[in-house]
């Protein structure tokens, strides 16, 4: 399918496509997105459901049971990406929509638990309106999009687009040394009555509802945002190795530590995005590893990661060779390694796809009397962006009160949510009877 071919709107879609937004249902939203917290809901109201958990697979469990109380068929991949397809009139490539349900160690309840929940209200409201759309409508959940307990994030997502990545990303392990491959069979032969997909199939659009994890939305006032792009990222690992010895008795001068070596390469990489600042570059030195984390051991080997974003891919070029640079002129004397596991240039989403976003966040905000949506770039990486290589993509996103995610005290008002849900039910329709 090709958006652009839409130009002369047909009346009779988008009239489907109100029919649609105009049955989503708050309630029954509001319901969802608290029943899917409970699965490692913690007493502060944030989420803990790493990817492929015990409580991981027992949320996709109850996710693969609401799909099939809504009609659809399941079907898993080889990365245990989860499909939940509402069958077209024709047998065409679907109209894609979902996001994630894993979560930061610490999380909140909407980082994409609510774009697939709202992707069954979506489901939920065509067959309430008794539409049945002409392409089918598939509702993804793709596994390990943060990649904080196996790293890079997007794994699911970015495997399903390039089936060749699975292999590399098996080997990835977590903080107990368990492996990525041995989680995914373990939730593969607990989803073992699933139809399997061997690979990739055709799309006609992807379409991903998220809250926006920034502060964008809030200060503009408008509950909906029409995402043009998401960011350069990277990830780096650094190892620093010295020689463990006795904090009291080792002189200064002779020691080997590598903190100081860590910490002197950290006071470079915060110098440079200071350098940057113009240009909005993000840097966020997130893990450490201290070897062996002994008050009164010097340490011996220090490993943290390197999260670097920019819109301009320019910055992180120079970034990397900068950042090479230093670590060739370190690596001799102090024992430094770097491997980066995780580069992904600028998203771009096709105008045409923008424009049909467009239509349904205006028509969702005009109807509840609130300011027209924003156009903004994503800050922070999504499926989406993987997305983007396989099949005409876009975004919509919601605000986050007081910018906070990654944060048990995310949130966003149920409106919103709602509001959000209803630009999608439109998008999705609309784009399933093209
Ligand atoms: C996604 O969770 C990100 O880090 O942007
Ligand atoms: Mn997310
Ligand atoms: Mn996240």
């Amino acid at each position: 399918m090709n958006p652009e071919m839409n130009s002369g709107l047909d009346q009779a879609s988008l009239a489907l496509a109100a029919r649609a937004q105009d049955h989503v249902n708050s309630d029954r939203l509001a319901t969802a997105i608290a029943t899917l917290a409970r699965f490692g809901g913690r007493d502060d109201g944030g989420v803990a459901r790493q990817t492929l958990t015990p409580i991981d697979l027992e949320a996709r469990a109850w996710l693969v049971a609401q799909a099939r109380a809504l009609g659809c068929e399941v079907f898993i991949d080889n990365c245990a990406n989860l499909f939940f397809r509402r069958p077209g009139k024709e047998a065409l490539p679907a109209v894609l929509t979902g996001s994630h349900v894993d979560t930061q160690p610490v999380g909140g309840k909407l980082d994409g638990a609510y774009g697939v929940l709202a992707g069954l209200e979506v489901i939920a409201a065509l067959n309430d309106a008794g539409i049945q759309t002409r392409r089918p409508v598939e509702v993804v959940v793709w596994t390990n999009e943060e990649g904080s307990r196996f790293g890079p994030g997007t794994m699911g997502s970015s495997a399903y687009v390039n089936p060749g990545l699975l292999q590399g990303y098996r080997a990835s392990t977590d903080g107990s040394g368990a492996s990525f491959g041995d989680a995914l069979d373990v939730a593969l032969a607990a989803a073992g009555d699933l139809p399997r997909r061997a690979g990739p199939e055709a799309a006609a659009a992807f379409i991903e509802l998220h809250i926006e994890q920034g502060p964008v939305l809030e200060a503009a006032g408008t509950p909906l945002g029409v995402v043009t792009g998401i960011q350069s990222v990277r990830w780096y690992r650094v190892q620093c190795t010295g020689v463990a010895a006795h904090a009291g008795t080792t002189p200064m001068d002779i020691r080997n530590d590598a903190m100081a070596t860590a910490i002197s390469l950290a006071q470079k990489l915060y110098a440079f995005v200071a350098g940057e600042a113009a240009s909005n570059m993000k840097l966020t030195l997130g893990r450490w590893h201290v070897d062996p984390n002994s008050i009164n051991t010097i340490p011996g080997k220090v490993e943290f990661t390197i999260d670097v974003r920019c819109l301009d891919e320019s910055v992180l070029v120079r970034f990397d060779q900068q950042l090479h640079g230093w670590i060739d002129t370190h690596a001799r004397r102090d024992g430094i390694s770097l491997e980066c596991f995780f580069s992904r240039t600028p998203t771009t989403f096709p105008q045409a796809m923008l424009q049909v976003v467009e239509r349904g966040c205006v028509r969702a905000c005009s109807q509840a009397g609130l300011a027209p949506p924003l156009r903004l770039t994503s800050g922070a990486f999504h499926d989406a962006m993987y997305l983007a290589d396989h099949c005409p993509t876009a975004m919509i996103f919601t605000p986050s009160k007081a910018g906070i995610s990654h944060n048990a005290a995310e949130d966003t008002d149920q409106h919103e949510l709602y509001l959000g849900a209803q630009a999608l039910a439109h998008v999705v329709t609309e784009l399933a009877n093209q």
